[in-house]
């Protein structure tokens, strides 16, 4: 479902509870509008990047020539490594010349096609994150504060237990677990999205892996992060 006007809030917030994914489109993306459907789930981060748009560092600009550069990014949750929490991601198409997409994977489905064994065993895995090795000598205190999760997680706002796991970011598993069979049981459940003018994604960040291929073109994407509280 493609949602045409900001307005609706309850649907826009039904729609993010009940899928973990939203497609908005309004035909325009501007700084207000990716702020204004932010705030309908909560108080937006506040970025450390220089490639921010407008001085409240909200809103960051993921392209070739700023954040990620043009390099494939591997399934992953945003900031897991944080000691933030990130409950939540905004994408926003603002320009590319040819076309792309970013892949997702709700991994509340990929958990319930997982053997109640299985379930329980991953309940127990611990998994730690704390980014990239390349990123510890400009953040060291990601390794000092270093993040980990079971990989069967309950999600601390809707308490749906999910397969929770990043491998672009994971520095250490504490018992048998193999990622690559992990990626391969949710891959099926994949699914991609083009973009497209005017086209904003609002994703539930710990229930959904992504990934991206790597582009060779001019392309431009904004993002906010936030998180959010029970609507209920
Ligand atoms: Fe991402």
């Amino acid at each position: 479902m493609i949602i045409r006007s900001i307005d609706n809030v309850e649907k826009i917030r039904n729609e993010f509870i009940e899928h973990g994914f939203v497609h908005i489109n309004v035909g325009k993306v501007t700084v207000d509008i990716v702020k204004q459907i932010s705030k309908y789930f909560g108080e937006l981060k506040t970025f450390k990047q220089e490639t921010y748009m407008g001085e409240e560092k909200q809103v960051l600009k993921v392209s070739e020539d700023a954040v990620l550069s043009s390099n494939a990014v591997d399934w992953h949750r945003d900031m897991c490594y944080d000691p933030e929490e990130c409950h939540g991601s905004l994408l926003a198409f603002i320009e590319c010349d040819t076309e792309t997409y970013t892949e997702f994977v709700d991994c509340n489905i990929a958990w319930d096609h997982l053997d109640k064994e299985t379930q329980d065993y991953l309940k127990t895995v611990t998994s730690t994150y704390a980014g990239k090795p390349r990123w510890w000598d400009t953040r060291p205190d990601l390794l000092k504060d270093a993040i980990s999760r079971t990989i069967g997680y309950e999600h601390p706002i809707t308490g749906q237990t999910t397969l929770y796991f990043s491998p672009e970011t994971m520095v250490h598993i504490d018992k048998p677990f193999r990622t690559r069979d992990y990626v391969l049981h949710c891959e099926p459940f994949a699914f991609k999205h083009y973009w497209h003018h005017g086209d904003i994604l609002v994703y539930d960040n710990i229930r959904m892996l992504h990934r991206r291929p790597a582009f060779n073109c001019h392309r431009v994407l904004w993002r906010t992060n936030f998180n959010y509280e029970s609507y209920n």
